[in-house]
């Protein structure tokens, strides 16, 4: 493991005691925007266990009458999921979604390409739609860009949301389910830009496809809200002119363009992995570069924003990320199941971070993704489930970032690193209910050695509360001595958030100690 250079001090760099010293500025007058519930959203991917023994485990003991693991419903609500995005990921890219309606029996069993796996099909939109109200989240659908086109999407558009007395509406009322679902995100295919994708696409052939379809899915419902592909990465060539393409054609046509950003440690080097976010604002920023490029050139007057559709740690290279071969053509393998540890949900917790400090121009976002595949939760064929690390940061910002978000203000030391240059050791976000004046403060300490403390003048917050006292009422620190622990079945307790003492308000300043890779929520009232 690489340690990070030493501090350097920003303005008086270093408290008495030798430890980094960060001031955070912040004033209930200066927002950003709202915090926006799609923010939480997450991803169920026909890819490996994420479905078949994620999700839907028929023998399990907490199986419904539709084969939902109940554990898994409880779960996702204690996570705090708002929207989840289905069926894919690159799966949905050589989807047929007429092969998961009707009798189970009838349904095929066919090749999925993506993952070089086999899907039975014995889940599809009904249970997917089942699964989501029996959850409490909003479902938000991809359409197949890749092997099909503007009929098939229109079908499936017209399955979901006719109320009836139309072919695909009808059939959806024979199949038991009379109600129309009304989904309004849906998502024009997925990472065409990639080469791996199924009918991958140039930039000018997804845009004249993206814009035809997203025309006509509007004349069936003009109440959806639509997601343009964007780039699969920053790094891939096209970014950037991909986007402005794709916009200048389809612009007047959605509402959303996606991003999507993965992260992990890459040759042990710590200290510019815990400084992901840095790349993440970035990428927004860029993504928002070109959407206002083709706004101001088009002389459009709305904006696109971002729907970042994908996102997480996910380390790539290992094993558990090769899809099978040959002729073994698996039904749920086991796929992309990394074990995440208390540095990799420091990481996720900074990104959320970012996405909520963008919350003007990011206005959903999908962690990628929910059960077994890239997931915060975890489950055994028929057994045990538990929570990953990176549950934790995602379950406490889902509950507690609630009214706006605040201009955070950071004077911090910096480190330098490999892959950003030099960064600050600690970053922050802060939402606020103007209703209730409860204030809530994300924070993390990238320093893998240096405690570090956090000071907040709180102030302005108590003038807003007509000078009455601003107090913690609760500060919760995830870290441990060893960053590398993950959680498993059987140990998913002994690391856990836990009550951080050192919260305290003087005289109208917040302090609070951050100890090395940590991710800590101070709740003020
Ligand atoms: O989330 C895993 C995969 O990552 C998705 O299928 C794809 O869209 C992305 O490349």
């Amino acid at each position: 493991m690489s340690t990070p250079a030493p501090f350097r001090s920003a303005s008086d760099g270093t408290a008495s005691d030798g430890t980094a010293a960060v001031t955070l500025t912040l004033d209930p007058a200066f927002t950003v925007g709202p915090v926006r519930r799609r923010t939480f959203g997450s991803f169920v991917e026909h890819l490996g266990r994420c479905v078949y023994t994620g999700i839907h485990d028929p023998e399990h003991e907490s199986a419904d009458e539709n084969g939902f693991r109940g554990d898994v419903v409880e779960l996702t609500r204690e996570l705090g999921v708002s929207t989840v995005r289905y069926p894919g990921g690159n799966f949905v890219s050589g989807y047929r979604w007429e092969d998961g309606i009707g009798p189970k029996d009838q349904r095929p069993t066919r090749l999925d390409l993506a993952w070089h796996s086999s899907d039975p099909n014995l889940v599809g939109v009904d249970e997917f739609m089942q699964w989501a109200r029996k959850t409490g989240v909003e479902p938000m659908m991809a359409v197949n860009l890749g092997t099909r086109g503007i009929q098939e999407a229109l079908d499936l558009l017209e399955y979901c949301n006719v109320p009836g007395g139309t072919h695909f509406s009808d059939l959806r009322r024979a199949n038991g389910h009379e109600e129309p679902y009304r989904v309004k995100m849906w998502c024009l295919g997925n990472e065409m830009d990639g080469p791996w994708q199924i009918g991958h696409k140039t930039a000018e052939e997804y845009a004249r496809l993206a814009t035809e379809t997203a025309r006509a899915m509007r004349m069936v419902d003009p109440s959806i809200e639509l997601v343009v592909c964007g780039s699969s990465s920053s790094a891939m060539e096209t970014f950037g002119a991909w986007e402005a393409t794709v916009l200048e054609e389809s612009y007047e046509h959605v509402d959303y363009i996606s991003a999507h950003a993965y992260y992990f440690e890459e040759d042990d080097d710590l200290g510019s992995f815990l400084a992901s976010s840095v790349d993440m604002d970035h990428f927004i920023e860029s993504v928002t570069a070109a959407a206002d490029y083709v706004r101001a050139a088009g002389k459009h007057t709305k904006r696109i924003n971002i729907s970042f559709d994908e996102w997480n740690v996910w380390y790539q290279k290992r094993a558990e990320s090769v899809p099978p071969t040959g002729d073994d053509w698996p039904v749920a393998p086991v796929l992309l199941e990394d074990r995440y540890n208390v540095a990799d949900a420091v990481v996720v917790g900074n990104l959320l971070i970012s996405l909520l400090r963008n919350t003007d121009r990011v206005h959903a976002a999908s962690l990628a993704q929910l059960v077994n595949v890239i997931a915060p939760i975890m489950t055994e064929p028929g057994g045990r489930s538990w929570r990953q690390t990176t549950f934790h940061p995602f379950a406490q910002a889902s509950q507690h970032a609630v009214g706006d978000v605040l201009q955070v203000g950071i004077d911090a030391p910096t480190y330098e690193t490999a892959r950003f240059g030099e960064v600050p050791v600690a970053d922050a976000v802060a939402t606020r209910d103007p209703e209730t004046g409860a204030v809530s403060l994300f924070t993390v300490n990238r320093s893998t050695t240096e405690t570090t403390t956090v000071t907040v003048d709180l102030r302005a917050l108590r003038r807003e509360a007509d000078g009455q006292g601003v107090d913690v009422v609760e500060a919760l620190t995830l870290a441990n001595p060893d960053h590398t622990w993950s959680a498993t079945a059987d140990d998913e307790t002994s690391v856990l958030p836990q009550d951080n003492s050192t919260a305290t308000v003087d005289d109208g300043v917040l302090t609070v100690e951050l100890p090395p890779v940590s991710w800590t929520m101070v709740r003020l009232a």
